[in-house]
């Protein structure tokens, strides 16, 4: 039987997803456009094996319990559905390796649902188009169906569909990691709970004017157009997040220092802005020439203990080498 591994980045998104129109069918309240990051990678190898009893799901060296595990398998079944005999009954041996902290706000739920998406319908002899694995991944988690085409990605509906390739813009994401412990609430359970803010709907109907901002300044590669309603929807998202019941507050004393001082480096002339994901660490953009100078401040900030700088990042891919 079939094995397949698939390599895919995370992802970034300038406006972000938060709360869902269709929770069963994971459709989005509202369209997002991201940027996959090259420099942080998932691998993942899936193998059908008739033999086995259950599905084995091993994730950076350690067996996946709990809710991971029965998303993994929960994403498995839908591959085996549509795989039909003999794959149908097939259980599955699967490993995934992250080069970046899991479950920290680097989005690892999208590039994880991404490779395991094209390894596991590879392995059961499928052979989708990139819409069709853009939807399939959804299923797993919204922002991976994102990470499934190169470059800038929007998703609106069913599937995400590329904006710009990766070779559009050399803009680059610095990084602050000012933790690397995985998140008490993770997204699947936030975003049942947006709609519970006083918020959430003044958020959603500012979206396309910060939209339109962001698919503008990409379009000119002009930052200084589209960085403020990336961070204006970043903190609308989190204020969503604070004002929900109960409250969701991912922030620590040293992301908001990374916030403070973005805005002081950009009064004195550094063309750079911040967004955050479901987590405490801050995504600084800035152009590629500035991204030395970017890096070397944050990693003076008090409380970052590691900063990641990526550029524009290639769609979900498959490899010829296994992790096993
Ligand atoms: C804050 O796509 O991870 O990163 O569909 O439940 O898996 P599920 O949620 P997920 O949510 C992403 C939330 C976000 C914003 C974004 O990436 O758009």
């Amino acid at each position: 039987m079939g094995k397949a591994t698939a390599v895919a980045n995370p992802n970034i998104a300038f406006v972000k997803h938060w709360g869902k129109a269709d929770e069963a069918l994971n459709l989005p309240a509202n369209p997002s456009l991201s940027m996959n990051l090259a420099a942080l990678t998932t691998v993942t190898t899936v193998e059908f094996r008739p033999g086995q009893a259950s599905d084995v799901i091993v994730i950076d060296g350690q067996p996946a319990t709990g809710q991971a595990l029965d998303r993994a398998v929960g994403h498995l079944d839908r591959v085996r559905a549509l795989a039909g005999t003999p794959f149908g009954r097939a259980r599955a041996m699967v490993a995934s390796r992250n080069d970046f902290p899991a479950a920290t706000g680097l989005a690892s739920s999208s590039s994880a649902f991404a490779a395991l998406t094209l390894a596991a319908t590879q392995a059961a002899g499928l052979s989708l188009d990139e819409a069709g694995l853009s939807r399939l991944a959804r299923l797993g988690s919204g922002s991976a169906c994102r990470s499934v085409p190169a470059g800038f990605a929007f998703w609106e509906l069913e599937e995400a569909h590329q904006v710009a390739p990766p070779e559009h813009w050399d803009v680059r994401d610095a990084i602050a990691i000012v933790t690397t412990q995985a998140k008490a609430v993770g997204s699947q359970d936030g975003h049942a709970l947006a709609q519970t803010s006083p918020l959430y709907t003044a958020r959603l109907a500012a979206v396309p004017e910060w939209l339109a901002a962001v698919r503008d300044g990409l379009a000119r590669r002009d930052l200084a157009a589209m960085g403020p309603a990336i961070e204006a929807d970043a903190l609308a998202m989190h204020g969503v997040m604070m004002t929900s019941q109960p409250s969701l507050l991912y922030w620590l004393p040293a992301t908001v220092a990374v916030l403070q001082a973005v805005r002081a480096w950009r009064a004195g002339g550094l063309e750079v802005y911040f967004t955050i994901d479901a987590g405490p660490n801050v995504h600084c953009l800035c152009r590629a020439a500035d991204a030395g100078e970017v890096e070397k401040r944050l990693k003076a900030v008090p409380g970052v203990q590691e900063v990641v700088v990526s550029g524009p990042g290639a769609g979900v891919r498959a490899v010829d080498w296994h992790l096993f």
